[in-house]
């Protein structure tokens, strides 16, 4: 359809109104971790899907779907209303009785990290499955292959990893490790859009990979994520589960696209049951509308250019933290690793003659955003403490347990521009200096 000029040029005059060129006022402006960068575009994309009435999945969620799964190689893409959902499908998919006895069941174990975002924790617990948890390595905040290969049991069904904060982790060798045992693998990519391993997209290694276009991810649709598939099979059972566990694969106001309708049989149901109406999967909805596609693709034109500006940005702030390396853990990648960091990762070390406490304080004053590692230690948050689901190895989480006290990052997103990054170097300079001379 199009926007009218007029409209085209009111929506322009809002967004230069409302959002561009605003100058940056040091101490009074936060430095954000994380947020949202637009431009004109994705308001108009969003006024005219509105203007087409749409509301739900429609002509957008087919092309961004189409736009992810070129960029990403993998087989199939489902958008979802959120990470938190693609997560939770892509762990009830594989409990799916379509999968017969390849499928997982209560009591099974799935490999997770206790460092994180509780979302990727909670799809395998919502299932009545064990969560074996894993320690992580300071500086990558990943578990390394030998304390997965450490968890692993008769039980051990799959492993669900995320690359924490855009890291990628061991990905090559955790995948022949699971070919080797027969286990599944889903990436939690949620925080990774863009990175890759060894040339290849994170998310496209597993048979399952998840993504979040939250504000504060890599490109964003407000909510909204999507689950990468690796097979026609599990993206046929993804679907379904999304979409309230339908059998039929019609698009919303679509009807008899199997062109069998009124054809098929399935045992139990009269003969030529209504195909729209034969269940399949015990499913959910958790679909994205086209509002949120038609955003998408707009980012997603965006993501090289956001990368870019990430990329400076965490490198400015490695500069400056080689220089106070007796303090903190710096972060780091492995070999093979294309990072497309979410944020910069700290750890503040024993020695250092400030707590983390003190930092984060100091930066807050000045108003520059930071954040914790997630939930730190997961196992030791209330919703998990004593769940019999939750399994911690013999020798505990140490490292874990240091993220939770000593960890945090800062950020390095699209929306910290060159003059909110240098104001951000200098504040954290101005600190260490201070620290380091009283
Ligand atoms: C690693 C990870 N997984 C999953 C999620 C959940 O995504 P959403 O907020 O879209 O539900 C997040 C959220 O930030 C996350 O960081």
């Amino acid at each position: 359809m199009g926007l009218s000029e007029d409209l085209r040029q009111a929506v322009r005059r809002h967004y230069t109104e409302r959002f561009a060129n605003r100058a940056f006022r040091p101490g009074v402006d936060w430095v954000p971790v994380s947020g949202k960068a637009f431009g004109p575009e994705e308001l108009e994309a969003l006024v005219e899907c509105a203007l087409e009435f749409w509301l739900t999945a429609g002509p957008h969620c087919r092309r961004f779907e189409s736009q992810l799964r070129s960029m990403l190689r993998v087989e199939a893409v489902v958008l979802t209303n959120s990470g938190s959902s693609a997560n939770l499908l892509a762990v009830s998919a594989l409990c799916s009785r379509s999968l017969g006895d390849r499928r997982l069941r209560e009591g099974d174990e799935v490999v997770t990290a206790a460092l994180g975002f509780p979302t990727t924790l909670n799809p395998i617990l919502q299932n009545g499955l064990t969560a074996s948890l894993v320690d992580c390595r300071l500086g990558t905040y990943n578990p390394d292959l030998s304390d997965i290969e450490a968890a692993l049991t008769p039980r051990t069904r799959a492993v669900f990893l995320a690359h924490c904060l855009g890291n990628p982790f061991e990905v090559d060798r955790v995948r022949e490790l699971c070919e080797e045992y027969g286990l599944f693998l889903i990436e939690d990519a949620c925080d990774a859009l863009g990175a890759s391993f060894d040339g290849r997209p994170l998310g496209s290694w597993g048979d399952l990979g998840t993504l979040s276009f939250y504000p504060a991810h890599h490109i964003t649709t407000g909510e909204g994520g999507a689950v990468l598939c690796q097979s026609g099979e599990l993206a046929g059972i993804v679907r379904s589960l999304r979409d309230w566990g339908r059998h039929c694969w019609c698009e919303p106001g679509h009807d008899n696209t199997c062109s069998r309708r009124y054809d098929t049989a399935f045992p139990g149901l009269p003969e030529g049951y209504d195909h729209k109406y034969v269940y399949s999967e015990i499913g959910y909805n958790l679909k994205m509308t086209d509002l949120q596609a038609a955003i998408g693709e707009v980012q997603l034109s965006r993501l090289p250019d956001f990368a870019k500006t990430r990329e400076r940005n965490f490198r400015a702030l490695d500069g400056l933290f080689k220089e106070y390396e007796e303090w903190f853990i710096l972060p780091r990648s492995i070999q093979g690793g294309e990072p497309s960091w979410f944020g910069y990762p700290l750890t503040v070390k024993d020695e250092a003659p400030f707590s983390r406490q003190d930092f984060i304080r100091y930066l807050d004053s000045k108003r520059i955003g930071t954040r914790l590692m997630f939930g730190g230690n997961l196992a030791r948050q209330p919703a998990y403490r004593d769940n019999p689901l939750v399994k911690i190895p013999p020798s505990g989480l140490p490292g874990t347990d240091k993220a939770l006290t000593s960890s945090f990052w800062l950020g390095v997103c699209q929306a910290i521009d060159e003059p909110r990054l240098s104001y951000m170097l200098q504040c954290i300079e101005e600190f260490l200096r201070a620290v380091g001379t009283a």
